[in-house]
């Protein structure tokens, strides 16, 4: 295909394709039914000589492809988090698509970098961030979409590492250390409930990381911090990083900021903030107690490509210093210098990889087109949902609820043996009906519920309930009654 008007037709059917694919996409099963190499005996292994032809190719995509598709968007996936997927965040991408540049520089795009630093104030302010974070406010913060929180805890730890090694250096009387005698002695810390990214930037950033013990509510407080920095210090480490989070993993616990916080700031420690998917809900006013202590915070990161419908990648980084983030990653090749240097900022400085996409435009074209308040109902709505399956959940007391429900997720459990739940969990997917994952909480295996597509309601959270009941009534029947499996009464 090399010219527009063929574009435009193809382009026309692929709207067609894609807008017919979400009307129908709760006929699909929620869980790719495939094995593992299915796509191998569909398409041949080498790329074809000559052209394809476009009905051939979307023809293949219905029946090799889309088989061994997971289908995050259906009503029906209650797996993981949500991902983000909307209208408005597809057709921003058709443009980000074509315009394809790549903003590492201010001059490499200007719109790229301007409008990213736009959209990153706006969503700052949506979500009730202190003025520090905002490029516009009165400190010397500012945001940076990165891909993944991933990304946006790597490169935070990665700052505060060389921040705090500057300052060793600088304050040390003799001037006779380098970075790598400092670097063995820093230690970071963060719960037993953080993310398994936070672990890796620690092995990727060759840091020593503390996973603290959460507690009965599996927050991280700080008794468990305090209690930590005072062994390392004694033992002449430098703490120098926390990692907290809001809205965990495993269960959607929040960590206490202001806690942590307080001692950080005493301890001249560098707080970033995991709010990946829960960061979302504080759009709304009567979310936001869930991140108070906020101020404490040196960075802060969200997804939008979680739960606020923008279409992944789109993770929101903001640190109150932008000084500690560029002069960490500060390398300066020639052929990238520019005029207005210094003066505008370079993405390139705040990020790993050199090449950036211009995603703030779907970002720009989801605010815009749902307006703050739309998105707001949406979420009210995933957390409504959220607790009328609670209500089910309570209504059988086969069932426990094992975690407070605060967000879209539940974490539940069948009051009897982990391998009972595993076997549910297993029926479940099987099925074909919903999907689920699990997480292991302190040892214990749970079931968790996410209210994930936008197009969930009522009667899918009723659907969902059904089918997770049936396959406990055929687990019974075939095994006997599961509160008999393990002595469990209740
Ligand atoms: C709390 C938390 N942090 C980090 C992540 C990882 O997100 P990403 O895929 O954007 O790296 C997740 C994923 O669900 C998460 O729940």
């Amino acid at each position: 295909m090399t010219d527009s008007n063929e574009f435009r037709e193809r382009g026309k059917e692929m709207v067609n394709y894609i807008a017919g694919y979400i009307d129908s996409i709760e006929k699909r099963p929620p869980l790719a039914q495939v094995e593992p190499g299915y796509l191998s005996k569909l398409i041949p292994n080498s790329a074809p000589q000559k052209p394809d032809q476009w009905e051939d190719i979307m023809k293949d995509v219905e029946q090799a492809i889309m088989p061994g598709v997971t289908h995050w968007d259906s009503p029906n996936f209650h797996a993981y988090y949500p991902t983000g997927n909307s209208f408005p965040s597809i057709l921003g991408d058709m443009l980000s698509d074509v315009i394809g540049c790549i903003g590492f520089t201010w001059i490499a795009s200007p719109a790229c970098t301007e409008l990213e630093t736009i959209v990153m104030d706006w969503l700052g302010k949506m979500v009730g961030l202190p003025d520090e974070f905002l490029d516009e406010g009165v400190g010397k913060g500012g945001g940076v979409i990165q891909g993944t929180a991933s990304e946006s805890t790597l490169v935070s730890l990665l700052a505060a590492k060389m921040k705090r090694i500057r300052q060793v250096l600088e304050e040390d009387p003799d001037k006779n250390k380098d970075e790598y005698d400092v670097l063995p002695k820093l230690v970071a810390y963060t719960s037993d409930q953080a993310h398994s990214s936070v672990e890796r930037a620690a092995l990727i950033g060759s840091i020593r990381m503390r996973s603290l013990p959460s507690d009965d509510e599996n927050a991280f407080r700080g008794e468990a911090l305090q209690k930590a920095i005072a062994e390392d210090k004694a033992k002449g480490l430098i703490p120098f990083f926390v990692c907290a989070t809001l809205g965990t993993t495993g269960c959607c616990a929040f960590d206490n900021l202001t806690e942590l916080g307080e001692i950080c700031e005493k301890e001249n420690i560098w707080m970033h903030v995991d709010a990946a998917y829960a960061g979302t809900a504080f759009i709304c006013p009567e979310f936001r107690y869930l991140m108070k202590g906020i101020q404490y915070a040196t960075s802060f990161n969200f997804n939008p490509h979680k739960m606020m419908r923008v279409n992944f990648d789109c993770s929101a980084l903001w640190v109150k210093d932008e000084a500690d983030i560029v002069h960490a990653f500060h390398v300066d090749p020639f052929y990238l210098k520019h005029k207005h240097q210094g003066v505008v900022k370079d993405y390139r400085h705040w990020q790993i990889p050199l090449g950036r996409r211009f995603r703030s435009l779907k970002l720009w074209f989801v605010l815009r087109m749902f307006g703050i308040e739309r998105l707001q109902d949406h979420v009210r709505k995933q957390v409504q949902l959220a607790h009328e399956f609670e209500k089910l959940v309570l209504s059988d007391s086969r069932f426990e609820i094992v975690s407070r429900v605060i967000l879209g997720l539940v974490s539940f459990r069948l009051k009897v043996s982990d391998e009972q739940n595993e076997k549910l969990l297993k029926a479940i997917n099987d099925s074909g009906k919903i999907h689920m994952v699990a997480a292991n909480l302190k040892g214990q295996f749970q079931l968790r519920f996410v209210i994930c597509s936008a197009s969930t309601e009522l009667k899918h959270v009723q659907f969902a309930w059904e089918v997770i009941q049936g396959l406990t009534d055929s687990l019974e029947n075939k095994e006997g009654s599961v509160h008999n499996l393990n002595g469990a009464n209740s």
